[in-house]
């Protein structure tokens, strides 16, 4: 028998308890969320042509030049010069080649920009759509009609006639003279919300559907950088994306062993984009920031201790961006992208997966100054990625000893792991310091490995795992999946929680142990026991159960980890039970069964109606995770 005390609340579920981990990995923002179809669209790769391949025959040498304006433009420097000679359509022009190529679907209308100056008129541009055997899906001709030194945008949209995975765009110049050109841009007209220049509906819809209690951006790894020049700087994302600097990629590495040469950050999906989705979303957004150190799996750089001013003024200054009123300088650059009102950022965190007493001494400064300015701003505290080792224990010490609002944990482990750290938590120092499970995912081969899946054993650990983080909600405030998303032509990393293409995407079964995590979340953990113990390995089972004070609901989660059935009767006491619920069930009888573009719902969860009496009887499939809500009287 598995005894619910349900009028007995032992812990607060934190509304953030459930959240999102975003880093652009795996091509998650540019050639992902971010919807712009265009590679190097202001030509600013380290290969200025990278995306692009000159088409025509009449390019010859001299007739398309890449020009470099740093001293005058560092933020956006190069930009392409075209001179014509008599041409006819066809004679010369560009093809962009897209994110592993351009997703287009019929019907769907496609939004064309450019920034243009020319000394006269006399160039029409000629914008195509081609399927990759090179049948077209629509084009369209623009003629720029302003002249002078002044840049000038021009639009024009095509309408696509067939869906196509791996479509390119063609840009021809017609007719006589010299023309410059820059921010060469097609975005969808489907985006989220239909925000011009804005993002991947579909994905945004994945995330939409967790109803997230917070989102973390941008990273990872990302926010420390390959070196410190590299690092993660919010201030280059923000403003007119044509201002924003290019960036080369953190993951554009061979880490460890697969290359992406082509991997660089537009920005376009930059801070402003990610506070407007946190408050899409409903989540709360948690920004991290780079605290003086670059990633210490790469270099171990670091900036001077005297010298850390700049960085601190980067935290200080995003809290003025996020929730400063329209007269302060940040205040008011975010109300000019059209968010007058505050973000209202209420945590931040301070580095990611760095150590040692370098980390230690960085962050007091940060702390001491953070806090002067805006004592309620929760602070996140990175403790790494080694749980079971010393440096994590050290470090984990300090942190507490500082009082830390909140210490980032990150795990990477096998699923026997899993399953046996869902007691992770049960001795756990209570103090004043909090737990952020900021990034985890079981690893069903090595991490990073091709071989590596997200499989229904990975995710169904991760469901006992996270058990023991809703048992323990009096220390454990915050846990996230990592990371969110992968495109399956353009990975550096597995397993990842959402795969897509050019076209679509699906949510891995352990998506949908977030998700269902997530969407049954409640408000305050109540005692759920067998043989009067925490439920967490006995007879293979691990269980939680809480209440909903907004739904007045009992909702107890149970994964059965054994390749039998079993049978639970489950006896509720000090409240009544309404007469039905619901039992949600994700299970496959295969641990190795995954989902797939083809087949995305092998492993997704079923509702059924659930008959209550005096007590419940759960009749768990093997390897399955339960979950039933019952309204209380
Ligand atoms: O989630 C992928 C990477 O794993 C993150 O960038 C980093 O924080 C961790 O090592």
């Amino acid at each position: 028998i598995l005894k619910v005390q349900a009028d007995k609340v032992t812990a607060t579920i934190q509304p953030t308890m459930w959240g999102i981990f975003f880093e652009d990995i795996n091509f998650g923002a540019d050639g992902g969320l971010y919807a712009e179809l265009v590679k190097n669209r202001s030509f600013e790769f380290t290969k200025p042509l990278m995306g692009w391949t000159k088409e025509g025959h009449k390019v010859v040498e001299g007739s398309m030049l890449i020009l470099n304006r740093k001293a005058e433009d560092p933020n956006n420097p190069r930009f392409l010069r075209v001179t014509a000679d008599h041409e006819g359509p066809g004679d010369l022009g560009l093809v962009n080649e897209g994110f592993r190529g351009m997703g287009i679907k019929k019907g769907v209308r496609y939004f064309f920009s450019i920034l243009y100056r020319q000394p006269q008129t006399g160039i029409t541009l000629h914008i195509g759509l081609k399927d990759a055997k090179g049948n077209s899906l629509g084009d369209t001709v623009l003629v720029p009609t302003e002249t002078g030194e002044q840049w000038h945008k021009a639009t024009a949209t095509i309408t696509a006639t067939a869906t196509e995975p791996k479509a390119s765009m063609t840009l021809g110049f017609e007719g006589d003279g010299r023309i410059d050109v820059d921010m060469i841009s097609l975005f969808p007209g489907d985006t989220w919300r239909n925000r011009p220049g804005g993002l991947r509906a579909d994905m945004v819809q994945w995330l939409a559907d967790m109803k997230p209690g917070f989102i973390r951006f941008p990273g990872g790894c990302i926010v420390e950088g390959m070196d410190l020049n590299n690092r993660y700087q919010w201030k280059k994302t923000v403003g007119p994306v044509e201002d924003r600097q290019f960036e080369i990629n953190r993951w554009n590495v061979e880490f460890p062993r697969r290359s992406t040469p082509d991997y660089f950050q537009s920005h376009g999906l930059g801070f402003f984009e990610y506070f407007q989705l946190a408050e899409d979303i409903g989540a709360q957004p948690l920004p991290i920031l780079n605290c003086g150190m670059a990633c210490q799996f790469n270099t171990a750089e670091l900036v001077p201790l005297d010298q850390e001013d700049p960085y601190i003024q980067d935290a200080l200054d995003l809290v003025e961006f996020a929730n400063g009123d329209t007269t302060t300088r940040w205040g008011k650059l975010r109300a000019s992208m059209g968010h007058p009102a505050s973000f209202h950022l209420q945590m931040m965190g301070v580095g990611n997966e760095n150590w040692g007493p370098q980390y230690v001494e960085r962050l007091q400064e940060f702390t001491k100054a953070i806090k002067a300015r805006y004592p309620d701003l929760k602070l996140v505290n990175s403790s790494g990625t080694d749980p079971d080792g010393a440096r994590f224990d050290y470090l984990n010490g300090e942190l507490r000893s500082m009082h830390a609002d909140l210490i980032d944990e990150h795990y990477y482990r096998n699923p026997e792991w899993f399953f046996a750290n869902a007691r992770r938590y049960d001795g756990y120092p209570r103090g004043s310091s909090h737990i952020f499970a900021g990034e985890y995912a079981a690893q069903s081969d090595h991490t990073v490995s091709p071989e590596n899946k997200n499989c229904w054993l990975t995710a169904l650990s991760e469901a006992a795992f996270m058990t023991g983080l809703e048992r323990n909600a009096d220390v454990v405030s915050m846990a996230s999946y990592a990371p969110l998303f992968a495109n399956a032509d353009a990975w550096q990393w597995t397993p990842d929680l959402i795969w897509v293409n050019n076209l679509q995407s699906y949510g891995t079964p352990d998506y949908y142990v977030q998700q269902l995590f997530s969407l049954n979340k409640g408000t305050g953990v109540v005692p759920l026991t067998l043989d009067g113990h925490t439920v967490a390995g006995q007879d293979s089972l691990y269980a939680t159960a809480c209440v909903d004070d907004a739904t007045h609901d009992l909702i107890i989660k149970v994964v059965n980890a054994s390749g039998q059935p079993a049978v639970k009767t489950i006896a509720v006491e000090g409240r009544k039970l309404g007469k039905t619920g619901t039992l949600t069930v994700l299970q496959n009888n295969d641990l190795g069964a995954v989902n797939t573009f083809d087949q995305p719902r092998q492993v997704a969860p079923h509702t059924t109606t659930l008959q209550t009496g005096k007590t419940i009887s759960l009749a768990m499939e093997p390897y399955s995770f339960n979950i039933i809500r019952i309204p209380l009287r």
